[in-house]
């Protein structure tokens, strides 16, 4: 069990830009002395000052006692040459996102500071390996990789090169926790666990967009409504703003030397093209000029209530939907599973989307009238889902589906027949894509899911997810998606395979 660094230690900060001064505000708070240096004159001291501003705040508010925000806001120090730092015990360097920069500004300082001096980056995309082999002591440095705005993201990711020394990285995660955050470790791959696992979100997204699956607002609503993300992919996208977007999904294409699995989209390099770069251009996938009315969702006219329905089965989604139907007083009849059909609405079959569309399901089970929903993070809450109906089904059978899901309380987004829907191949990508960096050694799966909940505030960890899902399920709509498309993209984790034939589930 490695000791975090103690109070009395100094934290250097270099770089006193949007994430040196959160980092610096961080340390200060945690009670150590920050000394923070930039090469743009006055940066540092701008940063203190806005560092001290903020901790003034949080006293007002009464987060801190006004003592402890002058004290925390007089351990910070703003310098101006390298040769301050002789004394730091670590230098956190979050400077332009330039290797040689940083390789430079490091081995300049590994003639300044204590061997016991310990580097930690807070690079996003930068291999620490690489970063390293400038170094005399390569071993001394890991990533330390903060979410933006450092203060209130609770993430760190320890990301240890493959010289760094197994002291260095336990010393960084006790001391982030020690500062409050969650600290997870990661080996140096590309995109690290963040920005490697929330690909998909983003990928699965255009892909349906590029095939007319579904409007933007009608995905980003069933993420939302449905899925429980915060915010849609393509809402998140105009707010990350395209050209920073584009660049990491093509940095981390790149890293894997082109695997397709995370091939950047042509929808988005259309956007960058066009200088559409999101809300702080005022369009992306939206209109953000002043005068835009905001798309609404499509959602279904009401429909009438079915008068036959049965739910079948004892699963998680036959359970809510008939908990729903009953607090609505719909009548309904119960019966023992019948396959994986999850209810009959008047003519119409439902299923929970398998990853086949709703046509090629209704061809091999030989039932038309196939009507597709899909998947919701807690179907007992959701207010919105996605369905798909079959091509052979009949006008007044899908009718009976929606109003079965209507009656339930849920508005309805009628999809085009595309594979997966929007949640159910979202998830299962980024649960796949999760199962793949652990089955790499990048983490474990409690470091991967919880990487997920507090870097980029999924509401639950993807590969929790999958376990609540089943992990059969996922291989099921991974296997489908990768049927359907013939490509590299959608092959799956042969971590989920293994654990699909060990019958285990990532959190046993
Ligand atoms: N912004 C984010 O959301 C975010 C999140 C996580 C990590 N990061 C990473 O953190 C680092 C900094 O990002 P940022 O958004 O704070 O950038 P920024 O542009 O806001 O700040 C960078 C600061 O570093 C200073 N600087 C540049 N070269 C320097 C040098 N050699 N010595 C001293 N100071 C120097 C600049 O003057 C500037 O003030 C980058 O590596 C970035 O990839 C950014």
């Amino acid at each position: 069990m490695s000791l975090s660094l103690s109070k009395q230690s100094v934290i250097a900060v270099v770089g006193a830009g949007a994430m040196g001064a959160g980092i610096a505000q961080v340390a200060a708070a945690a009670g150590h002395r920050v000394k923070l240096l930039d090469t743009r004159a006055q940066a540092a001291e701008q940063a203190i000052a806005g560092v001290r501003a903020q901790f003034s705040k949080m006293a007002a508010k009464g987060k801190m006692t006004s003592e402890a925000a002058t004290e925390a806001g007089e351990r910070l120090i703003a310098v101006t040459e390298l040769t301050d730092l002789a004394d730091a015990s670590l230098v956190i360097e979050a400077i332009v996102e330039n290797l040689a920069a940083k390789q430079k500004l490091y081995s300049d300082l590994e003639a300044i500071v204590g061997v016991d001096c310990i580097f930690g980056t807070n690079t996003s995309s930068i291999s620490v390996t690489a970063m390293g082999a400038a170094l005399k002591h390569p071993g001394r440095l890991a990533g330390l990789h903060f979410f933006n705005p450092a203060p209130l993201m609770a993430l760190v990711e320890v990301v240890s090169g493959l010289a760094t020394e197994e002291s260095v990285a336990q010393t960084l995660f006790a001391t982030a926790t020690a500062w409050g955050k969650t600290a997870v470790h990661a080996k140096s791959t590309p995109g690290f666990i963040v920005n490697r696992v929330a690909r998909p979100y983003y990928a699965e997204a255009m892909r349906v967009l590029a095939e007319g699956g579904a409007d933007t607002a009608t995905f980003d609503a069933c993420c939302r409504e449905a899925g429980g993300f915060r915010m849609g992919p393509f809402e998140l996208m105009d707010m990350i703003g395209h050209d920073v977007n584009f660049s990491v999904t093509r940095s981390v294409w790149n890293a894997f030397f082109n695997d397709p699995r995370f091939l950047p989209s042509l929808v988005q390099q259309e956007l960058v093209d066009a200088g559409y770069l999101g809300k702080k251009t005022g369009r992306g996938f939206y209109d953000y000029s002043a005068d835009a009315v905001r798309p609404a969702p499509a959602t279904e006219s009401a429909k009438a209530t079915p008068t036959h329905i049965v739910v079948y089965g004892e699963s998680i989604v036959a359970k809510a939907l008939a908990a729903r139907l009953q607090a609505n007083k719909v009548a309904f009849t119960q019966s023992p599973a019948k396959g994986d059909l999850l209810a009959q609405a008047g003519d119409a079959w439902v299923y929970v989307t398998d990853g086949r569309t709703a046509t090629r399901r209704a061809f091999e089970s030989g039932t038309a009238n196939t009507v597709l929903i899909d998947l919701a993070l807690d179907y007992n809450t959701a207010t919105r889902l996605a369905l798909s109906v079959a091509e052979a089904c009949d006008d007044a059978a899908a009718a009976q589906a929606i109003g079965l899901l209507q009656s339930a309380g849920f508005a309805v987004s009628r999809f085009n027949d595309v594979p997966g829907l929007a949640v159910m191949r979202t998830v299962a990508m980024l649960a796949n894509e999760a199962a793949d960096a652990v089955n790499q050694g990048v983490c474990n799966a409690q470091g991967a899911d919880a990487a997920m909940r507090l870097g980029v505030n999924y509401p639950c960890g993807p590969l929790a997810w999958a376990d609540v899902v089943g992990l059969h399920n996922i291989s099921l709509v991974l296997n489908h998606l990768s049927q359907t498309y013939g490509e590299d993209r959608y092959r799956l984790s042969p971590l989920i395979q293994h654990k699909v034939y060990s019958k285990k589930n990532f959190h046993d």
